[in-house]
């Protein structure tokens, strides 16, 4: 934790707090139980509903027999495309915030089966227990049809995707030559690199509890989300509700990493049921259910590469095929950020989808960069034993100074801080080139490293800040903390924007009734969320001071905002500090019992138009490997982020230490492994699933390379929820190669594949 900020941010004055390792505000809430997730409201009288998911993966259902389990007593109801078209689907085609281009699924709609696991029933009954057995009784006859699940098989049916997302932005025209520069270079490297599906498991499995309050179709809805607002707005168009009508709640997320940006099927489910049934339901899935609706998709990627003598890039080729839906074109960046990475004149990006007959892949944690940057972060390192350079060295030789493909400069860029501090800690400089050459007893020793990229956005989003007389700051959003520490940065910025005392600072999320924000993703939430609570309580900080200036004898009558601070609770002039008024005093003198303002912040494009805005990492690790056995360990992992500001080094901390834990499980344990006879995900629960455990993880170094940026935002936040993920997998893929010689280019290295 030495992050210390050299140059304070525009925070009006007070760092009380900003910079400094605050403990989550959440905290005891989370470790007491209070704090509630979406399966845990107790509701009175409470309805459960169990989702039936298609055994089959296409075809269509022929016919539904619900009459004999609705004949249980304690069955309440079951709901399938027979009785749920009129019932739903006011607006047919909505697509949430985060949908890809082409139709969204509308599950119980049709009869048709597009995917294996497509939820076809819910099975409504008094009690979980007998819902569960209900819904494993329900007759259904279906018909298959013939399936295609196996990408392998789709290699010559790629097609390159619309911008049907204005979050995606298609790969860039190839620059220079890179076909000739890559047959006329000396070292060339080519190599197809792949990973299977992939599934976010977060620890919180999706839930609804609706919440139906006796008052015609008025609901809450307590759902796990990435972003209620985008939930409400799902809700609201496809049961024609209105906002008053569907109150969606979600104040605690536990993990989301991706798959709660967009509303799944469960909040469907329930809403449909409360409503129909005029009654509060609960619908959890199951952990094999978490399988049923989306995933990293199965990608393969070729790397063409090649140095010239001097080590310098000449050429950069990266093209891949990532697998979609048959109706949804799911688009996620994987190669644009190959060319910005690094300095080469000749590069060909490209990026094809097929589509095959599974549900719609969705975001995981650094979409698109995290298959990428393993690709080409691998690719770099082969290239560079080619070339005879270490891959440090490497890296450090085709260091770019601007952004090739914008053709613009970067905004900040720490990325060679990363590189030296990152080497330091780790000891690189004693790292022995040639593979097999390092061991430790019996074990092989491997060191390899890989970089990585990724955006800083701010995105539009509104706040509401309230102060009561005793001096209490509510400050509010709707937006959700994923569990990445939102609700700790938040008061964080708006005590020392206010300068009063953290434990006076009360932060709200997660609610619709607060005030838009944009869904938690994209590592952006602590700029837009951080850059709303500053603005309102900047405004908040106004109308005290018009309102100090009013009192009697007020010392800072005349004095403009711009010329006062807020510290230790009171509004001080600048120029003389003994010009003081308490904010307590202000609020009694006026006599309002509280004090409220509302603001949104967007960001200051014209500002940022002429910047490339990106945070960068460099990951060094070192491997064990037992060459009997096949048995590797991530001994040491040292992870040097360069991400703007960092509001608070603990949080961020563990932000990092959650991608290393994640990057050794995307290096060396998760895939989701389909039977294409079946095509179905074959390891669909936490038991086959591969996770790292505690006795995976060892040392591992967060190092919070300080970076000053007045372009991405005032506060100079770069957001650090997915870089520290990137460049985790292939460095622990490099280092397996330097340990035993055996590159291993089909993630997860697992044992049978290095024996
Ligand atoms: Mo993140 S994959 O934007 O939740």
């Amino acid at each position: 934790m030495s992050q210390t900020i050299a140059n304070p941010p525009d925070i009006h004055l007070g760092t009380e707090y900003f910079g400094k390792p605050v403990n989550r505000v959440d905290g005891p809430a989370k470790v007491t139980g209070a704090a509630k997730y979406a399966a845990e409201f107790n509701v009175p009288d409470l309805y459960y509903g169990v989702v039936v998911n298609s055994p089959i993966t296409v075809g269509k259902i022929i016919k539904i027999n619900s009459a004999p389990i609705l004949r249980i007593p304690g069955v309440v109801q079951v709901f399938s495309h027979e009785n749920v078209p009129t019932l739903a689907w006011r607006d047919k085609n909505y697509k949430d915030d985060i949908a890809p281009g082409g139709s969204p699924f509308r599950p119980l709609h049709e009869p048709n089966i597009m995917f294996n696991m497509q939820p076809v029933a819910l099975v409504v009954a008094e009690t979980y227990e007998l819902a569960r057995y209900a819904a494993s009784l329900l007759e259904i006859e279906y018909e298959a049809t013939a399936h295609q699940t196996n990408l392998e098989f789709k290699r010559k049916d790629g097609f390159h995707p619309g911008k049907e997302k204005s979050s995606w932005t298609p790969p860039p025209p190839p620059r220079g030559n890179p076909k000739e520069a890559y047959e006329k270079a000396p070292h060339q490297h080519e190599a197809e690199y792949i990973h299977l599906a992939q599934h976010n498991n977060p620890m919180e499995n999706f839930a609804t509890t609706a919440e139906w309050l006796g008052d015609g179709k008025k609901l809450n809805i307590y759902d796990k989300t990435q972003g209620a607002p985008n939930v409400q707005k799902y809700i609201m168009n496809i049961f024609g509700l209105s906002k008053e009508e569907a109150h969606v709640v979600s104040r605690y997320t536990g993990g989301g990493f991706g798959s709660g940006l967009r509303p799944q099927h469960q909040v469907f489910m329930a809403v449909l049921a409360a409503l129909e049934l005029k009654h509060s339901v609960r619908v959890s899935l199951t952990r094999e259910q978490m399988f049923s609706f989306g995933h990293r998709p199965h990608i393969l990627q070729t790397l063409k590469v090649a140095a010239d003598d001097t080590g310098a890039l000449q050429s950069l080729q990266h093209e891949t095929l990532s697998e979609t839906s048959q109706f949804e074109n799911f688009t996620e960046m994987v190669v644009n950020w190959s060319g910005v990475l690094y300095q080469c004149e000749n590069v060909k990006l490209d990026y094809e989808l097929a589509k095959i007959d599974v549900y719609t892949p969705m975001d995981m944690r650094a979409p698109g960069a995290a298959s990428g940057s393993f690709a080409l972060e691998c690719a770099l390192d082969e290239l560079s034993y080619k070339a005879g350079r270490d891959p440090l060295e490497f890296r450090l030789l085709n260091y770019a100074d601007t952004d090739l493909n914008e053709k613009k400069p970067f905004s900040s860029k720490k990325l060679r801080e990363c590189y030296h501090q990152g080497a330091a800690k780790f000891g690189w400089d004693k790292r022995s080139p040639t593979p097999r050459s390092m061991r430790d007893g019996d074990l092989l020793v491997g060191w390899g490293m890989a970089t990585g990229i990724w955006d800083a956005g701010q995105k539009k989003a509104a706040a509401k800040a309230s102060l009561t007389a005793e001096g209490h700051l509510t400050v509010s959003s709707a937006t959700n903390d994923i569990g990445t520490g939102t609700y700790t940065v938040m008061a964080q910025i708006a005590a020392d924007t206010l300068g009063l005392p953290l434990t006076d600072v009360k932060a709200v999320l997660g609610d619709t009734t607060l005030p838009e924000a944009p869904v938690q993703g994209g590592s952006a939430t602590a700029a837009s969320v951080g850059m709303a609570v500053q603005t309102v309580c900047k405004a908040l900080g106004e109308k005290l001071l018009k309102l100090a200036q009013k009192m009697d004898k007020s010392p800072l009558k005349g004095i403009d905002f711009e010329n006062v601070q807020f510290v230790d609770g009171q509004i001080r002039a600048n120029e003389d500090i003994s010009k003081t008024v308490a904010i307590k005093d202000v609020l009694a003198a006026s006599g309002e019992d509280k004090l409220e303002a509302e603001a949104t912040a967007s960001p200051d494009m014209l500002k940022q138009a002429p910047y490339s805005k990106h945070a960068h990492n460099a990951v060094f690790v070192e491997v064990k490997v037992d060459e009997e056995l096949g048995t590797l360990h991530v001994t040491r992992v040292v992870n040097a982020v360069a991400a703007g500001r960092i509001v608070n080094p603990k949080t961020a901390r563990s932000q990092v230490l959650g991608s290393v834990v994640w990057g050794i499980s995307m290096a060396l344990m998760e895939e989701s492994v389909m039977d294409h006879n079946f095509g179905r995900y074959m390891n669909h629960d936490l038991a086959e699933y591969h996770i790292p455990v505690h006795a995976d993880v060892h040392d591992i170094d967060v190092i919070l390379v300080e970076e000053e940026d007045d372009i991405v935002n005032p506060l100079g936040i770069k957001g650090i929820g997915e870089v520290g993920f990137l460049g985790v997998a292939a460095a622990i893929a490099n280092a397996a190669y330097h340990a035993t010689g055996k590159r291993v280019r089909h993630l997860p290295v697992s044992l049978d594949k290095l024996l």
